[in-house]
């Protein structure tokens, strides 16, 4: 007879492989992506987005087991090149690449020979590239470095964030976030609110909103709202937050980003706070059962109270969880491919 810790050891495997079975077989009714890189949320089509949804589902049921393997890309390497500091994104990509078995190495400014030997950005691409690396995910302050890089090189390139222009795979994990919660996208009214200027997720998220049929509203100071955002994006512009969450489903808040200079664009930090704050007496404008999202790092009782962010509204922890499941799809679609097979692709209400 066999142990019983060995027979729940056996059963944990088999319940891993029906999962993994699962995945594999997901994947075999999807087309493919249609992009090489995810620079832009412009380059996803309504129909990769769907794909990466489809995908993302049973990843995130993956994640409750205890072992979270998933060998997928095993032999592969991914390599995370970050210039600016970040945990959500450059964490949950290494994490999401080990998951996924291949070998996940972090490559940053001062550690490389871009920062005192000073190789140039598009040169240190190649030379990753030359190493045969499966898909580089660059953050650079400047905007546009990954579109650069991407010309260059044959891996896969995401961006994980390029100054004040897009962070796209933030926005995979907010649409993803909004369907999850509301059960569609189409129809849905969202306000951005705060510094929109300086915000790559803002940059990102018009553009994902926009493309999914989401009515969109951004809030925040004149000072911090982009010149003519409202015919780029086809979004409507308010200063009055009062006034801009009246009757939404989705409220969002955006970062200061001092980092950036936002500051030296408001009066003062408290001013501004007591204007575009997301507290409990301006969410009762929203819908009754609206979320509150924020993509992290939260600045307290300026950017949404902490009453609220730990309310029963907040999804910001969800968003992280969610944005774990999106990357180990997106990585996985990006890398692996499509596994062959013919399998009839179903929408996604039918795999849900
Ligand atoms: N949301 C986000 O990009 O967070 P990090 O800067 O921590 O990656």
């Amino acid at each position: 007879m066999i142990p019983r810790n060995y027979r729940e050891m056996f059963d944990e495997l088999n319940r891993k492989n029906e999962e993994f079975e699962k995945i594999l077989a997901r994947m075999k009714g999807a087309d493919e992506l249609s992009t090489k890189d995810v620079l832009s949320m412009d380059d996803l089509t309504p129909k990769d987005i769907e794909l990466i949804f489809r995908i993302t589902l049973p990843f995130k049921e993956f994640l409750k087991r205890p072992d979270k393997k998933i060998p997928l890309l095993k032999g592969k390497s991914t390599i995370q090149f970050f210039f600016e500091t970040s945990t959500r994104t450059r964490v949950s990509f290494e994490l999401a690449g080990k998951h996924l078995g291949a070998d996940t190495i972090n490559v940053g400014k001062a550690d490389s020979s871009i920062g005192e030997k000073g190789e140039t950005l598009n040169d240190t691409a190649l030379t990753l590239d030359a190493m045969r690396a499966d898909c580089i995910i660059l953050r650079h302050s400047r905007a546009g470095t990954p579109q650069m890089i991407a010309k260059e090189i044959q891996a896969p390139v995401i961006n994980g964030g390029d100054g004040w222009h897009e962070h796209p795979t933030q926005t995979l994990l907010d649409l993803y976030t909004i369907y999850e919660k509301k059960g569609r996208l189409k129809g849905i009214e969202a306000v951005i609110v705060g510094d929109i200027l300086h915000s790559r997720v803002a940059g990102s998220l018009m553009r994902g909103l926009k493309k999914m049929g989401v009515r969109v509203r951004v809030c925040g100071p004149a000072t911090l709202m982009p010149c003519g955002v409202e015919k780029v994006f086809g979004v409507k512009v308010y200063h009055n937050l009062d006034e801009a969450i009246q009757g939404v489903d989705v409220a969002y808040a955006l970062r200061i980003q001092a980092e950036r200079g936002a500051t030296g664009e408001i009066p003062t930090v408290r001013e501004y706070s007591k204007q575009y704050v997301i507290n409990e007496r301006r969410l009762k404008l929203a819908k009754p059962d609206a979320i509150v999202m924020h993509a992290g790092p939260v600045i307290r009782e300026v950017d949404i109270t902490t009453q609220v962010l730990e309310g029963p509204q907040s999804v910001v922890q969800e968003q992280v969880t969610n944005g774990f499941a999106v990357r180990l799809a997106l990585l996985s679609l990006l890398v692996m491919g499509k596994p062959g097979g013919d399998g009839k692709q179903k929408t996604l209400a039918e795999v849900k």
